[in-house]
């Protein structure tokens, strides 16, 4: 019988970064690697460029490959955009969407992130939904409200433990140093856990992995990481470098 513990994941989300000077990342990222005895499932998420290439340096590791967007169309005249069938073509097995950078720069509203998820679903691919208050939101004491609002509308009815991944990432945590602390960290990520077995259902919504992200880095993540009720976690900028990526990763050694 499946646990009903979720296998955690750190991710690594490159954003907007690395050309083919960047594989080299991954290749020490592979012998770093080898042999040790992990707790956690890992992934990178590199730019769409790079997909492929990554994806012929990680075939015979166990790193798991995720895009970073997806359109919520298979093809068509979309210019600049990428289908998540392009992406499992590439090598993914997963795909970032709604991330707060994109809702920021790209005015994604649930709406459009619950589309995306669903089109990430029609190609067999996990979607990592994320969602995430911003600092005016938390201090006026709605952090709870408006995670519980973003989770209900970003999630389609094709959400199932097996294809669906939660990174809750403050708005203003990410990139800037700050963290919440591990009794903030642990009050949404209940709340996360509560709202997944209303939408998912009880059984299911105790599988689906809820990752934090925001400053995590190789000197706090085992703090982090520790927190009840996080799974994983979702790196940015410490995701660049093999030797701090691994320094997170070390977490669940
Ligand atoms: P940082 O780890 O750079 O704060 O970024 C977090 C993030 O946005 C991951 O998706």
């Amino acid at each position: 019988m499946a646990s009903a513990t979720p296998r955690p994941i750190v991710a690594g989300n490159w954003k907007m970064n690395g050309t083919s000077i960047s594989l080299k990342e991954i290749r020490l990222l592979t012998g770093m690697l080898k042999g040790v005895r992990l707790k956690c499932d890992v992934m990178v998420c590199p730019p769409a460029t790079l997909l492929s290439r990554v994806q012929g340096l990680t075939r015979s590791s166990r790193i798991r490959l995720g895009g970073q967007d997806c359109h919520d169309k298979v093809s068509g005249a979309h210019t600049g955009d990428v289908s998540a069938d392009m992406l499992s073509d590439a090598g993914a097995t997963a795909v970032i969407v709604g991330h707060s950078e994109r809702r920021a720069d790209h005015g994604e509203t649930d709406a459009v992130v619950a589309a995306k998820a669903a089109a990430a679903h029609k190609s067999d691919l996990t979607a990592i939904v994320c969602i995430g208050e911003t600092l005016a939101q938390r201090k006026a004491g709605e952090t709870l409200r408006i995670i519980g609002a973003q989770l209900k509308k970003s999630l389609p009815a094709s959400s199932t433990a097996t294809n669906t991944v939660i990174a809750y990432e403050p708005v203003w945590a990410i990139g800037t140093g700050l963290t919440p602390t591990p009794a903030e960290i642990r009050a949404v990520h209940r709340h996360i856990r509560k709202g997944l077995l209303r939408i998912i259902g009880p059984k299911a919504g105790m599988r689906v992995p809820v990752l934090y992200g925001g400053s995590v880095k190789p000197g706090n993540a085992e703090e982090l990481m520790a927190v009840e009720d996080v799974n994983g976690a979702l790196v940015g900028g410490a995701s660049l470098k093999a030797a701090d990526f691994i320094g997170i990763i070390k977490a669940y050694t």
